[in-house]
């Protein structure tokens, strides 16, 4: 009997660990020895119309190694496929991160793999990768897919693990230092794309935006509890909101319970106002929610404040971020390390995504490289 492939996913995720490290494709979709209980048989989903439109519809985006033709269209049009993340700027963290074989590499943020494929690929033989990821529901999906495509124990370690405790996982899997450390700030278009986890005014979904939901409180909570001056404060520092008190003022301790409501309540505050302005306003709302919600600006100083001391001697660190809060930790971090001989060289200025990566992904329009290397001489501490 063959394994659906739909199922695939669920079926890596339950499997013990070794197991997952040493199944390849083939495998997976081999029949089921006839000791082990069969698959269970899932329907792919009803929908009404000739496409399916919902996250959850998508059959085919969810399972590119057996619709690579749909995927290949849908990423044509410029979109990303359902369940997937498309890596942004690869060629320039490679260019910036230069891995070689033998390297210790760690991704801070392993989201869908695509950034760890690429450094992988670079440090074989002899190198190893430790992948990072808060979020206990793509974890193993991620884990599961690289897996399958050969990256065993032996190279991948993958830990749910924040990065701001960036010391304590190193320690985890044995690593003295790392060569190449990589971090690719914020939510990836699986998270976003998914309105359970209510990260979009795009989709109606649960008002929750917690990266790993095991902890902290939902969105929808904060919203409820925080007072006009911890919301006004929040939409300024998080999203350079400029109508951030008048807004604090209609959502501070009101309930929320789906992202659609909290959109809907946001743009009855503007009246008069253009449709684009209103639509903005959302975004850096949201934005300004998510950042609070995942304690985003002190994980990302807690990250700064580690990397000296893990990147080994001439060691190399990359950084991409998506908003101008987080670019200035890294730059001013980055300045004060070269001035104090932390770092022996920074990158002279922001990269930015090419105008062919921008048009083709358009969520790499915001993204900002910089990088950073280690000095050679100084004493790690
Ligand atoms: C933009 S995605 C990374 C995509 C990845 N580079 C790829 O190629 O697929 C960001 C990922 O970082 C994770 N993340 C964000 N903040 C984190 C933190 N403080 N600690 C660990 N993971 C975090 C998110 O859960 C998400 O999966």
């Amino acid at each position: 009997m063959r394994v659906p492939l739909e199922t695939r996913n669920d079926i890596c995720q339950n499997s013990p660990r070794k197991k997952q490290s040493t199944m390849t494709v083939n495998e997976s979709t081999a029949p089921a020895p006839s000791d082990q209980p069969a698959p269970i048989h899932r329907r792919r989903p009803r929908y009404s119309g000739k496409y399916p439109r919902k996250f959850t519809e998508k059959y085919k985006e969810h399972s590119p190694e057996r619709y690579a033709e749909t995927v290949a269209k849908v990423l044509a049009s410029g979109k990303t496929p359902a369940g997937t993340h498309r890596p942004i700027m690869v060629e320039e963290v490679l260019q910036a991160l230069a891995p070689v074989p033998g390297d210790l590499a760690v991704d801070c943020t392993l989201g869908y793999g695509g950034h760890t494929t690429a450094i992988l690929e670079k440090i074989v033989p002899g190198g190893r990768l430790l992948g990072l990821d808060a979020d206990p529901l793509e974890l193993p999906r991620t884990e599961s897919r690289l897996r399958a495509a050969g990256f065993g124990p032996e190279v991948l370690q993958v830990l749910r693990s924040n990065f701001a405790g960036l010391p304590k996982a190193l320690q985890q899997v044995e690593f003295p230092h790392a060569n190449v450390i990589l971090a690719d700030l914020g939510v990836s278009s699986m998270q976003l794309d998914d309105p359970a986890r209510g990260f979009t005014s795009k989709f109606a979904g649960p008002l929750d935006m917690r990266m790993n939901p095991d902890r902290g409180q939902p969105a929808s909570r904060l919203v409820e509890k925080a007072s006009v001056e911890t919301l006004a404060t929040l939409f300024e520092e998080n999203a350079d909101e400029p109508r951030a008190r008048l807004l604090a003022e209609r959502l501070a301790g009101k309930t929320f319970a789906t992202t659609t409501e909290l959109a809907f309540t946001v743009r009855g505050a503007m009246p008069g106002v253009d449709q684009e302005t209103r639509e903005l306003t959302v975004r850096r709302v949201f934005q300004a929610l998510r950042i609070a919600v995942n304690e985003e600006f002190s994980a990302l100083e807690n990250l700064l404040r580690h990397l000296p001391s893990a990147l080994a001697p001439g060691g190399r660190v990359a950084i991409l971020t998506f908003h101008s809060g987080e670019d200035r930790r890294v730059k001013k971090h980055f300045a004060a390390g070269l001035a104090s001989g932390i770092y022996s060289e920074i990158s002279p200025e922001v990269l930015r995504a090419s105008p062919d990566e921008r048009q083709a992904n358009p969520r790499s329009s915001s993204a900002k490289l910089r990088w950073a290397r280690r000095a050679e001489a100084t004493e790690i501490g």
